[in-house]
């Protein structure tokens, strides 16, 4: 048989099977980020933008975002809270990237509101636009509901649970990041831990610049990081050269 023949039938048989000839999905591009005005939120921008993806930024204030990430970057407002605003920002998406959080305890924009409410707003619209993958930034302790920082912030451990349950539910492929607590250091510097079932780990941290590199290794490897949830640390060691290999290695969230 000749090869464009053999290569005929390959296709032939992809068309009949429902399935391409390779396991990787077509390549996610275009990454809608929400929270990108955030601490985090700035570091995914950046490091998407060095990995080469054309980023879309949703934001509350335009003109903070245009001062604080700069011309190279499409730029449109809503608020999480408001779902109406949400169609327009993913439309042509293939991804988003959340690294919202609440800002204050009480008041409109406290856990329950943005934590949970505007992360289900989110799944529901990324759903309904067809995303391809939804990474959440969400937090470790998230299972313990006498952790202290509940009764501190507004019972925010136990909103974030509930949106991570409405991304779950929402049937876009998604992955849920759970950091130990944020520090604006220097990233690459020691040994990324990767664990499941929010274990209590003492006192555990991570810099920001490591938890976006990571929200973006996601999506370099969407197979890999399917609809899994793991929480992430930094400890002493050498960083992680293959995050395709780790990310593979976890277990799925139960169907
Ligand atoms: N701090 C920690 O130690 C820690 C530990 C574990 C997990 N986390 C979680 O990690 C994530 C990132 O934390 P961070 O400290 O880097 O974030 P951050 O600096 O507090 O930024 C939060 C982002 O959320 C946006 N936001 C808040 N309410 C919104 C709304 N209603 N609509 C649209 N955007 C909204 C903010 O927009 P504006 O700029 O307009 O305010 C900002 O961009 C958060 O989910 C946080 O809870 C934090």
């Amino acid at each position: 048989m000749s090869i464009d023949r053999r290569a005929l039938l390959v296709l032939l048989l992809a068309l009949v099977c429902g399935c391409s000839a390779t396991a990787r999905p077509p390549a996610i591009g275009k990454v809608l980020v929400v929270g990108a005005t955030g601490q985090t939120g700035r570091l995914v921008v950046r490091e998407l933008q060095r990995q080469g993806f054309t980023v879309r930024a949703f934001v509350r204030d335009a003109e903070k975002a245009r001062r604080l990430l700069g011309d190279e970057l499409e730029i449109v407002t809503g608020d999480v809270k408001d779902p109406a605003s949400l169609p327009a920002a993913m439309a042509g998406m293939d991804a988003l990237i959340s690294a919202i959080g609440a800002r204050s305890a009480t008041g409109p924009d406290r856990p329950e509101k943005v934590d949970f409410e505007g992360v289900r707003n989110l799944a529901q619209a990324a759903a309904k636009a067809g995303l391809r993958h939804f990474v959440l930034v969400s937090s470790m302790g998230v299972t313990h509901e006498d952790h202290p920082l509940n009764k501190m912030f507004g019972d925010v451990l136990i909103w974030k649970a509930r949106g991570e349950q409405a991304l779950r539910a929402s049937g876009v492929p998604y992955t849920i990041i759970r950091p130990g607590g944020l520090v604006n250091e220097a990233g690459g510097q020691g040994r990324l831990v990767v664990v499941q079932g929010d274990p209590q780990v003492g006192r555990a941290t991570v810099p920001r610049a490591d938890l976006a590199t990571v929200c973006v290794a996601a999506l370099f490897y969407p197979e890999a990081s399917r609809n899994k949830t793991f929480e992430l640390y930094r400890s002493d060691g050498e960083p992680v050269s293959d995050w395709q290999a780790v990310l593979a290695a976890l277990a799925p969230d139960p169907a």
